[in-house]
């Protein structure tokens, strides 16, 4: 059976940026925008250029270090819009102008204020300016499958008359069904005049748990771009996750005769920065990437995998990236062999970064009986994404138990100076955020506080999450130590950083004793 191509366009630093709290620096998508390249994706939309100087910088810097996706910048329907994404894309060898109006009556309505013809003109005047900088033009009518039937017939006509090339048809707002969504494609497909022309792309929103399935449907009704993110990630229940639909089209291939370019094994390494970057981890119980997906726990189901695996899986963990659990070195292992496993794992750091890791690995040693390829993918991740931090946590006391209060004394670095304070609160973490709150006074808010346990066992390493807002932005940001009271402080102190490079967290540095 042939398979047609079915692209994959990753939304991740743009629709999925727009969850609250998972604000990602230039850095940060970079990092992503690298290992989605080297994955196979075909289109990255890294941003939307117009939105502010940074979303045009991240575009930008993006756009630079791509080799073979095409860049994809978002674009209302305006001129100055679509000049400004016009400038941020062509750092890129291959880029591409997304431009989106609404089309339903409710947003014409009530977010737009105008009439239908006012946004089919609007339709022909963007695409036909985006077509002046760019052959690669995508059109998406925002809000498509609440729009009337013959109105939408009518604007998709008409980007395409303009140079569209790509008519993306969005579930804005989560609400089709299956059959109904691969029912509109069709209808699309087959009555619009010049359909032929473009490629019609997919994008789903997950209000009702159905973004995967919808996208699949659109397939089946000839979409051949499917517009998705990393982790599910995206505007309230997320946009549909890049990975189930990879592997829905790899395990069921005998079924659906599509195929994508995505090298499945590098899937979980992306899934763990994506989480790390914005501080969202993955549910244990998420489908291919979450750390129980192939956990088997009942005494049946264990004992039909030892006799034939495929009794109970329908997929290896390896095709997506899961290793088994293994147990690495120990406090004897040498730099060089640290290096190595390191590779193993797909890092390659610099000489003074591999220094501070193996440190840091030799005093985790120190911490704990077992270190496995977790723990050490923990460690580095923690490494790469707080080294640089203006503040850093430098040593951290507590005295908690059953005789309180709690009291927590920190020493923070804050742009290289020493600060130390004390404080006390209603719990150790408590008192422990009070006291980074003393050293460095700042009016964010605390909206999410979790831990996560790295491996098995008492001595597992933590992985904390904290979410902060101030000013209306939020940032969230991980730390993992072995322990959770030292990485409730780094991660509290990292979503600081991301907080005041966001602009929004205005920390000061409070000098001499409590
Ligand atoms: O969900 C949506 O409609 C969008 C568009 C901007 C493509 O994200
Ligand atoms: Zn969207």
């Amino acid at each position: 059976m042939t398979h047609d191509h079915v692209r994959i366009f990753d939304t991740t630093m743009r629709d999925g940026e727009q969850s609250p709290g998972a604000a990602m620096t230039m850095a940060d998508k970079i990092e992503i925008a690298r290992q989605l390249d080297a994955m196979g994706v075909d289109v990255i939309e890294a941003g939307f250029p117009a939105a502010s100087n940074g979303d045009f910088e991240s575009v930008r810097a993006v756009g630079a270090v791509l080799e073979n996706a095409v860049l994809c910048g978002l674009s209302r329907a305006g001129p100055k819009d679509i000049e400004r994404c016009a400038e941020a894309i062509k750092s890129a060898k291959r880029f591409r102008i997304h431009t989106f109006i609404s089309t339903s009556p409710i947003h014409r309505k009530h977010k737009l204020n105008m009439e239908a013809h006012q946004v089919l003109d609007a339709v022909t005047a963007s695409v036909t300016l985006a077509r002046k900088f760019t052959d690669d033009v995508e059109w998406s009518a925002e809000d498509a499958t609440r729009t009337e039937r013959d109105f939408l017939k009518r604007c998709v006509e008409a980007a395409i008359r303009a140079g569209a090339t790509t008519i993306n048809i969005p579930d804005t707002v989560g609400y089709s069904f299956p059959d109904e969504y691969r029912d509109l494609f069709r209808d699309l497909i087959q009555s619009v005049p010049g359909a032929d022309k473009a490629i019609f792309s997919a994008h789903c929103h997950n209000d009702l748990g159905l973004a995967v399935a919808n996208s699949i449907a659109a397939v089946q009704g000839g979409a051949r771009q499917i517009e998705c993110a990393v982790n599910g990630l995206g505007e309230r229940a997320g946009n549909a996750a890049l990975e189930e639909i990879v592997m829905a089209f790899r395990v069921r291939g005998a079924d659906l005769p599509y195929q994508t370019n995505i090298d499945s094994p590098q899937l979980m390494r992306v899934s763990q920065t994506v989480a790390r970057v914005t501080g969202f981890p993955v549910q244990f119980n998420k489908a291919i990437v979450g750390k129980n997906a192939f956990s088997h726990e009942s005494g049946i189901h264990q004992d039909g995998m030892l006799k034939h695996t495929e009794t109970y899986e329908i997929m290896r963990p390896e095709d997506v990236g899961q290793g088994a659990t293994s147990l690495v070195m120990g406090k004897l292992s040498g730099r060089h062999a640290f290096k190595k496993k390191l590779e193993e794992l797909g890092y390659t750091l610099a000489d003074n970064a591999l220094n501070d890791a193996f440190q840091r690995f030799k005093e985790l040693c120190d911490r704990k009986r077992h270190v496995f390829d977790e723990d050490i993918v923990a460690l580095v991740d923690d490494q790469i994404a707080h080294g640089d931090d203006a503040i850093q946590v430098s040593r951290l006391r507590v005295v908690a138990g059953t005789e309180g209060p709690q009291t927590a004394e920190i020493d923070l670095t804050i742009n290289g100076e020493p600060v130390w304070k004390t404080a006390r609160g209603n719990g150790p973490v408590d008192a422990i955020f009070n006291a980074i709150k003393e050293a460095a006074p700042h009016e964010a808010d605390l909206e999410l506080y979790q831990v996560h346990a790295v491996t098995e066992g008492t001595d597992a390493q933590a992985i904390v999450s904290v979410r902060l807002s101030a000013d209306g932005r939020s940032a969230s940001a991980r730390a993992s130590d072995a322990d959770t009271l030292v990485a409730s402080a780094r991660a509290y102190v990292a979503a600081l950083n991301r907080l005041n490079a966001l602009g929004s967290a205005r920390i000061s540095a409070q000098h001499s004793a409590a």
